[in-house]
């Protein structure tokens, strides 16, 4: 595959110097590899995509299938950048807004930062951050499938961004997401959430919906606040959901009232 390394280096680095990007026939996983190199000294901005990852991450210590054997049916990078921003809280909110927003006018995000086609995942996000000598070097690793990827063990079946967008390669989405990402992140570092966040709401799948969170939480999904956090409207009031280590899903329509 031919990967448009320098027509996305073009775009990004004027806006942030000592870009590089780095395209990698194999690697375990784009993130575990930057955070390797974050805790050795590198602090240096650079995208980092793989055609193959042996040992994808996902949220919540879960596996992020990517293996795809070199047939590009997903899409793995990982953006490391410096960032300094006075609250972290609503990171990844803003991530999955940017993407969303390059990808496609119908997708949906599931807080705090999946991105839906219907009722079925597109692609996901797993934000790590590190401490570099006085700077925090944040990774931002994106999977995003293009084609069908097998489903077994999963609940859902996935979405593949093909069923929207027939033509979508791995190659052509990199070059449509990464330079707004990395727009996306460097205001985000400014202004935080706050300016995403009716964006977010404009496409948030829990909205109205019946909720179960992972901690037992049960209740109707109210919107996020200016700092990305979920509002849940339970039976003893509402709730404020903050941390990502908290799973979100629509309850199945026997949990609803
Ligand atoms: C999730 O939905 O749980 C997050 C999935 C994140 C997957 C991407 S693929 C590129 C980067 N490298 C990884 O090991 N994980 C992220």
């Amino acid at each position: 595959m031919h990967w448009p390394a320098e027509a996305i280096w073009e775009q990004v680095a004027p806006g942030l110097p000592g870009f590089t990007v780095e395209i990698l026939s194999q690697i375990d996983s784009t993130n575990t590899e930057l955070m390797r190199r974050a805790r050795a000294g590198q602090a240096a901005p650079v995208l980092l995509v793989a055609e193959r990852q042996t040992a994808g991450r996902g949220r919540l210590g879960r596996s992020w299938h990517s293996d795809t054997s070199g047939d590009h049916r997903t899409l793995a990078f990982s953006l490391g950048m410096a960032l300094a921003p006075a609250d972290w809280s609503g990171l990844s909110l803003a991530v999955g807004v940017s993407l969303a927003r390059s990808l496609h006018p119908s997708l949906k995000l599931k807080w705090p930062n999946d991105i839906w086609l219907g009722d079925r995942k597109l692609a996901g996000i797993l934000i790590e951050t590190a401490q570099v000598g006085v700077q925090r070097y944040a990774v931002v690793g994106v999977g995003i499938n293009i084609e069908p990827v097998p489903a077994e063990g999963l609940r859902t079946p996935p979405a593949a961004l093909a069923e929207l967008l027939p033509a979508a390669t791995a190659a052509s989405v990199l070059e449509q997401v990464v330079a707004p990402l990395v727009r996306d992140v460097l205001a985000f570092e400014h202004q935080l959430f706050a300016p995403l966040r009716p964006a977010f709401t404009a496409r948030d799948h829990l909205l109205g919906r019946a909720v179960e969170c992972s901690d037992g939480t049960v209740g109707t999904a109210g919107g996020v606040d200016e700092a990305g956090a979920l509002l849940v409207h339970t039976a003893s009031g509402p709730l404020k959901i903050r941390s990502a280590e908290v799973s979100v899903r629509p309850a199945t329509p026997t949990d609803s009232p």
